[in-house]
């Protein structure tokens, strides 16, 4: 048995989140976060070795003369936060838009007048590769240092062929650059390009993008904004069932502002998750429950729309659908990096506990990008990604808001980020 090159000890409270690998989180599990008093983690190289009580590692023998100590007494230990929906790679931005909104105007009517989404992509396309991926980079520390340690990337703001590939390759570099790991999914259908119909934009995924992202491998998921005045629940369809047959995995943004369906067509294409859910259905939550897809919820962009229209997330827990918790990180509807912003949104609105929060922000989130066999939880055998919170307890976590909670980041097995 090795030392630990690094022994995490004397947290107060250790949520490990543990046993949810396999499957997500469920009903009245979303609750149980695996608490350890006076805990510890041992790890080795990138790898968690073992997590038990202080002494336990000790007497186990994981603390050798040369293993690293990181004294947490006094503080809360989780696993590093998964945001599995967010759109950080974008040129520009909307504060433009604020009084706009403050003045009623609708969030799709700003689309429509070429607004919203057409404005990042205009702002998007006139970055040079360099300008993008440092803005991007700006915000992927933000992220970071705000305890997001893994974060699915879409595209969608390039709306062609060619410049939602350069899209997925910038993700790609930024992935292998960046300390985060980023999951990159394509969304060619984000919004329909000046110029176009919806039947012609759709067309041009279905038969030239998608075989095209495809076939260079470099994207996961796919992902479509199914929403009446966007994309139809057909087009949606269409798209989702030939990405799937090209291997792809599917994504939705379904029913965000009007109950549309999305939910059922979720469950029907048996998508990873469904994501926003607001104007879900009954039917459509008893059907995601059945097809296992994974309620991600965004309760920043239901804030920040100031609409006080929130998913029924309780529904959703009391239903069986297993519920995950993203920023949805964007210029427009949901400009912010922080998801201790949205465990505090989720508890004040979609009235989950603070440990449903916790597991909804790390193992179900890690789920719902298919990495939870590598992240989420705290476990022997998982990557070592791993938060220190400057905070007595697990309520306290949601309950102060507005700073920055996190002591301290530790990626894949090393410190990365510290607030001094
Ligand atoms: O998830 N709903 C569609 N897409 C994003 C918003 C993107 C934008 O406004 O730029 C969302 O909210
Ligand atoms: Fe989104």
């Amino acid at each position: 048995m090795p030392y630990a090159d690094l022994f995490i000890h004397s947290a107060r409270y250790l949520a490990t989140v543990r046993g949810y690998s396999a499957e997500p989180a469920r009903g009245s599990a979303m609750d149980e976060v695996g608490l350890i008093e006076d805990g510890a983690v041992a790890i080795v190289g990138d790898k968690i070795a073992a997590v038990g009580t202080t002494a336990d590692l000790e007497r186990e023998g994981w603390v050798g003369p040369d293993t690293e100590r990181l004294d947490a007494r006094g503080k809360v230990v989780t696993p590093g936060f998964v945001d599995p929906h967010t759109h950080v790679l974008y040129g520009g931005s909307r504060e433009n838009e604020l009084p706009l909104k403050l003045a009623g105007v609708p969030y799709l009517e700003i689309l429509k007048q070429g607004g919203g989404i057409l404005s990042t992509v205009s702002a998007t396309a006139s970055a040079t590769d360099e300008e993008l991926k440092a803005q991007t980079k700006k915000r992927l520390r933000t992220m970071l240092s705000l305890g997001t340690t893994t974060a699915e990337v879409k595209s969608g703001y390039g709306l062609s062929l060619k410049e939602e590939l350069r899209a997925l390759r910038l993700i790609a570099e930024l992935n292998k650059e960046e300390v985060l790991d980023l999951v990159p999914t394509f969304m060619g259908a984000h919004a329909v390009p000046p110029g176009s119909s919806e039947e012609e934009f759709t067309k041009t995924i279905v038969e030239e993008m998608l075989p095209q992202v495809a076939g260079q491998g470099i994207a996961e998921f796919c992902d479509v904004f199914c929403e009446p005045g966007v994309f139809s629940l057909e087009s949606s369809e269409r798209i989702l069932a030939r990405a799937k047959e090209l291997g792809f995995r599917p994504k939705i943004h379904a029913d965000e502002l009007e109950a549309a369906g999305g939910a059922e067509l979720a469950a029907r294409i048996e998508a990873v998750s469904a994501d926003h859910l607001l104007q879900a259905s009954d039917r459509g939550i008893k059907d995601m429950a059945q097809a296992g897809v994974i309620a991600v919820l965004l309760p920043a962009t239901s804030f920040n729309l100031a609409k006080n229209s929130y998913a029924r997330a309780r529904d959703m827990v009391a239903a069986g659908v297993p519920v995950a918790l993203a920023t949805d990180s964007n210029p427009g509807s949901s400009p912010t990096e922080s998801m201790s912003l949205v465990l505090t949104l989720a508890c004040l609105y979609l009235k989950l506990s603070p440990a449903e929060a916790l597991t909804a922000a790390t193992i179900n989130a890690a789920h719902a990008l298919r990495r939870a066999g590598l992240v989420g939880s705290l476990e022997a055998g998982k990557q070592a990604d791993v938060l220190i919170f400057d905070v007595p307890n697990l309520n306290y976590l949601p309950y102060h808001f507005g700073n920055n909670p996190v002591d301290a980041v530790i990626k894949k097995g090393k410190k990365v980020w510290e607030n001094r």
